[in-house]
């Protein structure tokens, strides 16, 4: 019971990796509070995780929102910041400016909201967990707002563990993962999408959510990790 008396936010824990680091931190114990955007998800996730947790709905793009939450939040330990939507991809001569800016809004601007406000209910040895991801590491062709994207939330950690130390700040890099944000391609394209990555990878497969929740779980208890970024992507960035 590693996260026993503990309390663990996770915003964007209705779907994917965020529910799979609210699933695991309650089988070690852990008291989960999740947000989602979609009343449904919130539901969903509620369904399949232990008596005890609870959530609330917001706009994460929405700083009065996430001002909101936290204002009325009851002192926790560790708040994890999962949501975001897929990568914006395609080439920078087609770039469109306000759709390349509207990439920033949950995963930088949102993470920065989430810190600002909940930093203050942080009890003492907790942490912060953003997610990032490998686009930042090893960008492909047409992928360089998602790079940016996800640059920006690498050094946003490093600088938001420095300002909000003794509490520890890192961030969690993924490569492909098996979650609902690739839902909307078609179901038989998806599946030749992760068997071709899967197969080019060291490790032979795509990630699975539980896989990338360890990682969190890590970090969280971890108490000498600060302004880090763990990748866990297969090896992808090495090939
Ligand atoms: N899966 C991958 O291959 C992969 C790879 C690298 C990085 N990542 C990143 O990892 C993070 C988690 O992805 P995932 O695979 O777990 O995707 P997911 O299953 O789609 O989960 C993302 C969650 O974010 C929530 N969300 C999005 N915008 C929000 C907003 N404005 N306010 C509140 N919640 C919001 C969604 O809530 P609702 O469902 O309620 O709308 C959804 O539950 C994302 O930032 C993603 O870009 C994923």
């Amino acid at each position: 019971m590693r996260f026993a008396d503990k309390r663990i936010w996770v915003l964007g824990g209705g779907s994917g990796i965020g529910l799979a680091v609210a699933q695991a931190a309650a089988r070690e114990g852990g008291a989960v509070t999740i947000v989602a955007r979609r009343p449904e998800r919130l539901d969903a996730a509620l369904a399949v995780l232990p008596d005890g947790a609870d959530g609330h709905v917001a706009d994460l793009a929405d700083e009065a929102q996430t001002a909101a939450l936290f204002a009325r939040a009851e002192p926790f330990d560790h708040l994890v910041f999962t949501a975001g939507d897929a990568l914006q991809v395609g080439a920078v001569g087609e770039t469109d400016l306000a759709a390349a800016r509207a990439a920033y809004d949950v995963r930088v601007w949102g993470a920065l909201a989430a810190a600002k406000h909940a930093a203050p209910h942080i009890r003492p040895g907790g942490s912060v967990t953003l997610t990032t991801g490998v686009a930042g590491r090893r960008p492909m062709k047409g992928w360089a707002v998602a790079a940016g994207v996800c640059g920006a939330i690498e050094s946003l950690a490093r600088g938001l563990a420095l300002e909000l130390a003794p509490l520890r700040v890192n961030a969690v890099a993924p490569g492909l993962v098996r979650t609902p944000l690739w839902d909307p391609m078609p179901a038989q394209e998806r599946e030749a999408v992760f068997a071709h990555v899967g197969a080019g990878l060291p490790v032979g497969r795509v990630g699975e959510a539980d896989d990338l929740a360890k990682a969190y779980l890590y970090l969280m208890e971890g108490g000498y990790s600060t302004g880090q970024t763990v990748v866990v992507d297969g090896g992808g960035v090495l090939v």
